[in-house]
């Protein structure tokens, strides 16, 4: 019957809203997720830096965003669809790059690319993912970024530019906010080290969880497998993230960006910009996006909130600004694009949904975002994502 094949099968209906019973927000998940991963990976994942001040707020800053709650609107069905870059996505958020993904889930890319390309999302792989983008390739839908710790070298550079851009990548990423290692004090009390070693604690770790080692010993170790193709000669025995020191350089500078914009012809996106001065000055060099960011507080427990540095760079720049950092459910992405952003990215948020249920939680994570993104523009009286009110401060 014309109608019946959209509808989905009812074994499909039922599991999805058991799982909407059991884990109804992102909190369900992370709780899940954190009682499955070992500790040290726990740590890696959730982490902030210093005191975790500027995780903190994150969170409190975008609490202190609302909107004036709307009566007597009658039904509504509001437009989720959002365009970035030329490009129609069914939502407005997408997968923020997270290095070694492959730690929290085997294959985790591979899961994340495919979930992105079947949801309409993009999905930004970081270079220090566990997949390289040529295995990746297949997996790939429209909205295929990728994240840049530069290489030094200038014949890595252009290799890894052409590398990506055969892969199917079309946006490319210059993340700009680790000037300096961040010291991370949760991840190195967990025991966890630079580069990793199976030390007996955290081995201690690993045996408490049993699936997660079974799941790594099924697919190997993960390593930073875009760099594998770089490492030689006398570094070709060190541990497999110790590359990562002479390869890259994360701490580039603005005439790398000036080179970058010369050697890449798609859009070209900066992440880690929290300065009104500076987005100006990205979009005179030819950027095509401004990335919001504080890491998730993952470099600078001094950094500001996020969401309070966003009205500024907005207004500082025509280019579209990407936001993220501690986007925990729907409100917060329509709190992010009433106060300047036009798309969102999560980062842990997903890593949350693939330690707890494995590759079915990202789209469960992605439904749970949609359905609080509908319910509170219904509480809103809005229906389109263009049309949000300005938001009031709740201080
Ligand atoms: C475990 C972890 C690894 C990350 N690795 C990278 C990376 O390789 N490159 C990058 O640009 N950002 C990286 N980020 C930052 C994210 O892209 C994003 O900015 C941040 O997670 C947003 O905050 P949220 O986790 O609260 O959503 C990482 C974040 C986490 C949690």
């Amino acid at each position: 019957m014309p109608g019946e094949l959209d509808k989905p099968a009812p074994h499909t209906i039922n599991s999805a809203m058991d799982l909407h019973a059991r884990f109804p927000s992102l909190f369900d998940l992370k709780a899940k997720a954190k009682r499955r991963l070992p500790h040290f990976v726990w740590e890696y994942l959730d982490s902030g830096t210093g005191v975790e001040a500027a995780r903190a707020r994150n969170r409190a800053a975008l609490d202190r965003i609302g909107f004036a709650p709307s009566i007597l609107h009658g039904p509504q069905e509001p437009n989720l669809t959002c365009r970035l870059f030329g490009q129609e996505f069914a939502l407005p958020f997408g997968i923020a790059p997270v290095g070694m993904s492959g730690l929290i889930w085997p294959d985790a890319e591979g899961h994340l690319a495919r979930s992105a390309a079947r949801e309409g999302l993009p999905f930004c792989l970081s270079t220090v993912a566990s997949q390289n983008p040529e295995d990746l390739a297949p997996h790939l839908g429209s909205g295929a970024w990728f994240q840049l710790y530069p290489p030094k070298d200038p014949d890595i550079r252009h290799d890894m530019l052409h590398r990506i851009k055969a892969a199917g990548f079309t946006t490319l990423v210059l993340t700009v906010d680790v000037p300096v290692a961040s010291r991370r004090e949760r991840q190195v009390r967990s025991g966890l080290t630079q580069p990793p070693k199976m030390t007996p604690r955290i081995l201690s770790h690993v045996a408490l969880r049993p699936n997660w080692a079974m799941g790594q010993a099924r697919k190997g170790m993960p390593r930073m497998r875009t760099l594998d193709k770089y490492i030689r000669g006398e570094h070709a025995n060190l541990p497999p993230t110790a590359h990562v020191g002479y390869l890259l350089r994360t701490a580039p500078d603005w005439t790398y960006v000036e080179w970058l914009r010369d050697h890449w012809d798609g859009p070209l996106v900066i992440k880690g910009v929290m300065q009104p001065d500076h987005a100006r000055r990205l979009e005179s060099m030819g950027a095509d996006g401004i990335w919001v960011s504080n890491h998730g507080g993952r470099q600078f427990d001094g950094a500001p909130a996020t969401i309070d540095a966003l009205p500024a760079v907005r207004a500082a720049t025509t280019l579209p600004v990407i936001f993220d950092s501690g986007i925990e459910g729907g409100l917060d992405i329509l709190r992010a694009l009433a106060s300047g952003a036009d798309f969102v990215m999560l980062g842990r948020a997903f890593h949350y949904a693939l330690a707890a249920l494995g590759p079915k939680g990202i789209p469960h994570l992605v439904d749970i975002l949609r359905q609080d993104m509908i319910s509170n523009l219904g509480q809103m009286g809005v229906e389109d994502l263009r049309a949000l009110p300005a938001p009031i401060r709740l201080d």
